[in-house]
């Protein structure tokens, strides 16, 4: 398995960034994590297009041109034989002695990592996945995809413990906001299809945009509007989205079945039809 560290394609287990590394002492640091199916990246454009405006808010500079980039994960997906898994890019403001301050002039760190995955199993999308609800402990600038990911690894540990696959976060008013590593759907009983608008309080999944231009090309209806736990478990079906888990059923919440507790056509629909946009 290679990685690759600023310029170089390495070992994977000889890749290393130093110890004053930003991102290692502050978050100080961005990423993406793009999908490869069957050889291809996954709406490949909206995550670069989302990398630029996580690099922007936070004023880091591109450690690369985008151009390069995609050559780098392309070289890299090719040097590990992968056709389908992940990669994954993490920018971080680079390597200078512990300041909370921005230093003056730091050279980006650029490390990508890469993968091979099986997605979901088998069982996972014959009976949809389960998940708990939990208080969202996070900061207010949820838009920007940092590295500072702390409350999410809280999070979904606290699912795995609960034996769920996802934990979705609630924000004090009671809606849903998003899951850990995804966002979060509803189809009401009226067969609306609802999930929460980009705003400061959640990421703009690059999976969400897709998943709501194909539903508006379907002719399905779509609300972009917070949704309450209470509606949720009232909800005809429940989906999660994000790159490598598309549109996957959630069949579960806090432990009571949403509808008939069965994947719901909607859902797996828009999961077929995502995955032959992609694939
Ligand atoms: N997570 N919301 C959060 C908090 C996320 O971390 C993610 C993605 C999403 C979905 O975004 P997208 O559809 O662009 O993947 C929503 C990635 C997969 C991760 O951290 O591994």
């Amino acid at each position: 398995r290679f990685a690759y560290v600023n310029g170089r394609y390495l070992p994977h287990d000889d890749a290393a960034v130093h110890i004053e590394d930003r991102g290692f002492q502050f978050a100080d640091g961005v990423y993406e994590v793009v999908t490869i199916v069957g050889g291809r990246f996954a709406d490949l454009e909206g995550h670069l297009a989302r990398l630029d405006r996580s690099l922007r808010e936070l004023r880091m500079p591109w450690p690369v041109k985008p151009t390069s980039l995609r050559l780098i994960m392309r070289e890299l997906a090719a040097r590990n034989g992968v056709r389908d898994g992940m990669v994954y890019v993490q920018v971080t403001r680079g390597v200078a002695p512990r300041d909370f301050r921005f230093p003056a002039d730091t050279a980006p760190t650029l490390v990508l990592t890469c993968r091979r995955s099986r997605f979901q199993t088998a069982r996972q999308l014959a009976e949809g996945v389960s998940v708990i609800t939990i208080p969202d402990i996070r900061w207010l600038r949820r838009d920007i995809k940092t590295v500072g990911l702390l409350a999410q690894s809280l999070g979904k540990q606290k699912a795995a413990e609960a034996g769920a696959y996802e934990a979705w976060q609630v924000d004090p008013d009671g809606t849903v906001t998003e899951g850990c590593s995804s966002n979060a759907w509803i189809v009401t009983a009226e067969g609306t299809l609802v999930t929460r608008p980009a705003s400061n309080l959640i990421l703009n999944g690059i999976t969400r945009l897709s998943l709501l231009r194909i539903a508006r090309d379907l002719g399905i209806p779509v609300e972009e509007r917070p949704f309450t736990v209470a509606e949720a478990h009232a909800a005809r079906e429940a989906l999660m989205s994000s790159a490598g888990s598309f549109a996957l059923p959630v069949t579960r919440i806090d432990g009571k079945p949403v509808g008939e507790g069965r994947p719901g056509p909607l859902t797996l629909r828009l999961r077929a039809a995502y995955l032959a946009d992609v694939g």
